[in-house]
């Protein structure tokens, strides 16, 4: 099982730390492609199950094993160091992709309940992991570009689960992009064919990504750059990450001071660990 348990609380809500004062050296980004190997890939009945996301939405996901096996096989040594400190994230080295983290599923069942419209969209899955929101777009006809810190996320769990969800294989390559490294890198990247032209996406969504404070700036300008001026993003994550220090209310700061986002807390859990759903839409230019 993996456990939080590496970050102290350094005392400061206020403060963005970029990248240089936290000291950390983190992956650039890159574009992650997929092999026409990896696109005929066949899966056994017991590499994957079929998970209930919420009723009515079911979806085939590769067993935690399985990618274990996969990334033992591959040597991929960051993911398999974490397992070995029963570590959920290791910073700047593994960020925990690899497992559902709860509040994907409230995004999942907020989008659904809300008949947030997924239909022949340009998403951005941000901080994906297994990739189980973009999934839900991607099966209604949406093109969706999965991000994840780890290049070893997406090529054993990401692909995998995207493989295991469409009928025409070989659509992924004009319905997906993958992209693996940090936030900061990932929004100057260039995530189109065309050298010229950045694509804006009409959604961008994310889950469980705001618990290091160091890296709320970056993931902010994501938002900040990369949202179609009508676009909707939309962030699930728990009001407070214990132990760890990063919250809404910072995350929800940073983006009022800024100023150029409308922002509002969707929706907000009645049990449970306090978690809830900001939605931002960008303010009317003058
Ligand atoms: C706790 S996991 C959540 C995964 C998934 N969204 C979910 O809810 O199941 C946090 C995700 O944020 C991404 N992430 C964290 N820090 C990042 C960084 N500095 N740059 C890029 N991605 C980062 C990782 O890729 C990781 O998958």
């Amino acid at each position: 099982m993996f456990k939080f348990g590496f970050f102290e609380d350094k005392g400061d809500k206020t403060k963005d730390l970029d990248t240089k004062k936290s000291g950390i050296d983190w992956i650039a980004a890159a574009k992650v492609e997929i092999s026409a190997l990896e696109i005929a890939k066949e899966y056994e009945p017991n590499d994957y199950m079929e998970n209930i996301i919420f009723p009515g939405c079911k979806l085939k996901l590769l067993r935690t094993e399985t990618a274990l096996n996969d990334l033992k096989k591959e040597n991929y040594a960051s993911i398999i160091e974490a397992e070995s400190q029963h570590s959920d994230l290791i910073p700047a080295k593994y960020e925990g992709g690899l497992k559902i983290w709860e509040c994907s599923y409230d995004l999942a069942h907020y989008l659904f309940e809300n008949n947030v419209d997924l239909q022949n969209k340009c998403i951005l899955d941000l901080g994906c992991g297994t990739g189980i929101v973009g999934l839900i777009a991607l099966l209604k006809n949406s093109i969706v570009h999965f991000q994840d810190y780890n290049v070893e996320v997406i090529k054993t769990v990401t692909i995998p689960n995207v493989l295991l969800n469409i009928d025409d294989r070989k659509s992924i390559v004009k319905r997906c992009q993958f992209f693996c490294g940090d936030w900061e890198s990932f929004t100057k990247l260039n995530n189109s064919d065309n050298e010229t032209e950045l694509i804006k996406y009409d959604i961008i969504f994310t889950s469980e990504t705001i618990y290091n404070p160091d890296n709320h700036r970056k993931l902010y300008e994501v938002f900040k750059r990369k949202l179609k001026q009508e676009g909707v993003g939309f962030i699930a994550a728990k009001t407070y990450y214990f132990g760890v220090g990063g919250g809404m209310r910072q995350f929800q700061n940073l983006i009022e001071e800024d100023d150029i986002f409308n922002i509002e807390i969707a929706w907000r859990s009645k049990e449970g660990v306090q978690r809830e759903i900001l939605k931002i839409t960008r303010k009317q230019q003058p």
